[in-house]
């Protein structure tokens, strides 16, 4: 296929680079406790580990939101279903300071669970969020590294597997806007595909690791059921976990030892255990 190269303008982002993103409508209360709401999709995960989950949320420094932020330190990520993206659309808009948006649409605000800011009924997976760290980029947003306090979802949702619970949800895709007017969405529950990440042919089903020293076979077993991106990292944590013990081989012990006092919950271990990635 011929190729062009495209001329980079100003906010590129938006009118020419396509990436679909999440859709979010932010909750937050300013310093006098009235309440704020607007759409963001800077959104990505950045601490996978359940002691410290985080996020990081990127926002025109300008922004009521992130002002709100900064001045209370709290803030609720809200999840809305594809039905409510007029809603959403009506948080964007430019409302002088004190309005709350949310009384121009179907949302209706309920208490959270460990933030002030309210959640929205009709998201069906809601994160309540504390400040972890501010860092103002030069002429550009500001970034929020933020604690997740909570992760909230309707109930039944959680005991459904992935293909069934992005149905039910039907959250929409961010496809990014033209001309900062002209907002994308993908309402894409209606066709999903479901790809499986097959092991290369001949290779074991752990990829390489490089070990040191010897394991015993049940934590062979465990090491094979971490995801392979992160088994090299795991292996050598665990080796020098049980060297820095006086062990000279690693055993399955040593392994859920070190994943215990690392903060890895049980379901993380429950997955080495049964080998499920
Ligand atoms: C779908 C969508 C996603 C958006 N994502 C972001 C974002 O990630 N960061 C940002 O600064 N603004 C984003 N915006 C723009 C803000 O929502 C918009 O500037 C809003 O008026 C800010 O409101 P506030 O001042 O009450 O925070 C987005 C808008 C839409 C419609």
């Amino acid at each position: 296929m011929a190729k062009e190269e495209i001329k980079i303008k100003p906010f590129w982002y938006s009118d020419i680079w396509l990436f679909p993103k999440l859709i979010t409508v932010i909750t937050t209360l300013d310093k006098d406790g009235n309440v704020n709401a607007a759409p963001y999709s800077h959104i990505m995960q950045y601490d996978v580990m359940a002691k410290t989950p985080r996020m990081m949320v990127g926002f025109r420094q300008e922004s009521h939101t992130f002002t709100n932020i900064v001045e209370t330190g709290e803030f609720v990520i809200n999840c809305p279903p594809a039905d409510y993206l007029d809603d959403m659309m009506e948080t964007a808009r430019f409302w002088p300071e004190g309005v709350n948006e949310l009384d121009h649409t179907r949302f209706t605000p309920i208490p959270s669970l460990h933030v002030k800011p309210p959640s929205l009924a009709e998201c069906p997976q809601i994160a309540e969020c504390t400040v972890h760290e501010i860092i103002r980029l030069p002429k550009s947003s500001g970034i929020i590294i933020a604690n997740i306090e909570a992760i909230v979802m309707e109930e039944g949702l959680k005991d459904m597997d992935r293909g069934e619970r992005i149905q039910k949800m039907d959250l929409p895709v961010g496809l990014g806007d033209q001309n900062r007017r002209y907002y994308y969405h993908a309402k894409t529950t209606s066709d999903v595909t479901m790809h499986e990440l097959e092991e290369p042919p001949g290779g074991q089903k752990g990829g390489k690791v490089k070990m040191d020293i010897p394991w015993e076979a049940a934590a062979q077993k465990g090491l094979m059921a971490v995801p392979t991106t992160m088994r090299q990292m795991v292996c050598t944590s665990v080796e020098d976990f049980a060297k820095n013990k006086g062990d000279t081989e690693v055993t399955a012990k040593r392994f859920i030892q070190m994943s215990e006092e690392y903060g890895i919950d049980s379901e993380l271990m429950e997955r080495f255990r049964t080998g499920t990635d």
